[in-house]
C-alpha cells in the first residue's frame, strides 16, 4: 500500500516535473554561459591543456582541481588511487540519495601540432582525447552544484580520476570503495562527430570492451636449408594468425561487434636462419563483455593449438595486472532515459542525438559494470572547421561546449537526486 502510494507519488511528481526540469536546464546553462562563469572555465581548460601529464603522474592536475574546490569550499578525498580527488557535494534536506558525475584528467604521449597561444609546454604530451575539457566542465559544475547546494535533494559526488588511457584509472578509483554508496554515475566524452551544443549516445552498449595480448611460439631454431631438422616457429605462428580471424568471422554472432587484430608478429633476421621463436600479438575488442572473454579463452586456444600442429609450444599473455581489460560500456537504461531527458530540456530534442555504438574502449566501463551508469558524448566540432579527431596531434575543440558540458553534469545531477530523493525529503525543499 505504502509502495503504490509512493508510485503514484512519483507519477505526479514527473508529470509535475517535466517542465520545470527544463526549465532549470536553461537556466543552468544560461549561469554557464554567463561571460564570467565561462571565461572560468575556459581559462581553467587552456592553463590544464598547457600542462598536460600522462596516466597515474596528473599531478599538477591533481592540485589545480583542489585548489579550485578549495576556493569553492567544496570537500573532497585525495589522493584517491594515486592523483585522483574524490569531492562531495552534501545538500541542505542530508545525505540522501547519492549521484556520481566523472571527469578523467589523463593525457597522451603525442606531441600537439596546433599552433595557438595555449599549447602544450610539455614536450610530447599533449591533451589529444579531450579530458582538460572533462577536469574543467567538472569544476563548472561544483561551481554551480555548491550555489544550489541548499536545495539539493541528496549528495553529489565529484570524481577526477587519474589513468583512463590505458591504466583503468576507473577500476583502481572503484576499490578504493569511494563509490560504494553512489547509486548512480555520469560521465561525458569530448565527441568531434558532433558540433558544439549537441551531445549524443545510446541506451545498452555504447564502447567495447578491449584487451591486449602477446603470444610467444617457441620452436627449435636451425639452418633454412635444413627446415627438417628444425621446428619452425615462422610457419606456425603464421597459421596461428590466420587461425585468429576465423574468430571473428566464424565464431561472432554477425550483429555482434568484435575485432581480433593482430598488430605485430617479429621473429627471424637472417636469409638462412630458422628462429628459435616469433612473437606476435594485437588488440580484441567486443561490444559485450562476456564477448571479450570469449575472445581471450579462444585465443589462448587456437595460438597454442596452431603451435601445437606445428610441434612448437606457445605461451598467450593478456597482461591482465599492468594492463587491466577495460570491460564494454554499457548504458543503463534508466539512466540513460534520465539523462537525454534532461539533456532535452536543457538544449531541446534535436541537439541530442542517438550515437552509433563505436569499438573505442573507455575505463568508465568498470563504473558501468558496478554502478547503474550514462555515458555521453559532447559535441565539440566547431562550425564549418574540418574536424581533427581524438588522439590526433592536430584536435582543436570548440570550446562553446564547455558550459554545455557543465550545466548537463549539474542538471543530470540535481533531477536525479529530485526524482529519486523519498518523498519526504523531496517536499522538505523549497
Ligand atoms: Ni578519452
Amino acid at each position: 500500500m505504502v509502495d503504490e502510494r509512493i508510485d503514484e507519488w512519483r507519477r505526479t511528481f514527473e508529470t509535475l516535473t517535466l517542465p520545470a526540469m527544463a526549465e532549470l536546464g536553461r537556466e543552468l546553462l544560461e549561469e554557464a554561459r554567463a561571460p564570467e562563469l565561462a571565461a572560468w572555465v575556459r581559462g581553467l581548460r587552456r592553463r590544464i591543456h598547457q600542462h598536460p601529464e600522462l596516466a597515474f603522474q596528473e599531478h599538477r592536475t591533481s592540485a589545480l582541481v583542489r585548489a579550485e574546490l578549495d576556493a569553492l569550499g567544496v570537500p573532497y578525498a585525495w589522493p584517491v588511487a594515486r592523483t585522483g580527488v574524490v569531492a562531495t557535494i552534501v545538500g541542505g534536506a542530508g545525505p540522501g540519495p547519492v549521484f556520481a558525475l566523472r571527469a578523467d584528467m589523463d593525457a597522451l604521449p603525442i606531441q600537439e601540432m596546433v599552433e595557438w597561444e595555449f599549447k602544450s609546454k610539455e614536450d610530447g604530451k599533449m591533451h589529444a582525447c579531450g579530458h582538460d575539457a572533462h577536469v574543467a566542465m567538472l569544476l563548472g559544475a561544483a561551481k554551480l552544484l555548491q550555489s544550489r547546494k541548499g536545495g539539493l535533494a541528496g549528495t553529489v559526488k565529484l570524481v577526477f580520476q587519474p589513468a583512463e588511457e590505458g591504466h583503468a584509472g576507473g577500476y583502481h578509483v572503484l576499490r578504493e570503495g569511494v563509490l560504494d554508496d553512489v547509486d548512480a554515475i555520469f560521465a561525458m566524452h569530448v565527441d568531434t562527430h558532433l558540433p558544439a551544443g549537441a551531445v549524443g549516445s545510446r541506451p545498452g552498449p555504447f564502447l567495447a570492451g578491449a584487451a591486449r595480448f602477446t603470444a610467444t611460439v617457441t620452436g627449435k631454431g636451425g639452418h633454412g636449408a635444413t627446415p627438417h631438422a628444425a621446428v619452425d616457429p615462422i610457419v606456425a605462428a603464421s597459421s596461428a594468425v590466420l587461425s585468429l580471424q576465423q574468430l571473428v568471422a566464424r565464431e561472432t554472432d554477425p550483429l555482434q561487434g568484435a575485432v581480433v587484430s593482430v598488430t605485430f608478429i617479429r621473429g627471424g633476421e637472417a636469409f638462412n636462419v630458422i628462429p628459435e621463436a616469433v612473437t606476435l600479438g594485437g588488440t580484441l575488442r567486443s561490444m559485450t563483455t562476456e564477448g571479450l572473454s570469449y575472445l581471450m579463452r579462444r585465443i589462448r586456444e587456437v595460438v597454442q593449438g596452431q603451435a601445437a600442429v606445428g610441434r612448437c609450444a606457445a605461451t598467450v599473455d593478456f597482461m591482465e595486472e599492468e594492463l587491466r581489460p577495460y570491460p564494454a560500456t554499457v548504458n543503463d537504461q534508466g539512466v540513460y532515459a534520465h539523462v537525454k531527458a534532461v539533456a532535452e530540456g536543457m538544449l531541446g530534442p534535436v541537439n541530442v542525438r542517438l550515437s552509433p555504438p563505436i569499438m573505442a574502449a573507455e575505463d568508465f566501463g568498470f563504473y558501468a559494470e558496478k554502478i547503474p551508469a550514462a555515458f555521453f558524448g559532447v559535441g565539440v566540432r566547431g562550425a564549418g572547421e574540418e574536424m581533427h579527431h581524438v588522439h590526433t596531434p592536430h584536435l582543436v575543440i570548440d570550446e562553446d561546449a564547455l558550459p554545455v558540458g557543465a550545466a548537463l553534469h549539474a542538471a543530470v545531477a540535481i533531477e536525479f537526486l529530485n526524482k529519486h530523493a523519498s518523498p519526504v525529503q523531496a517536499l522538505s525543499i523549497d
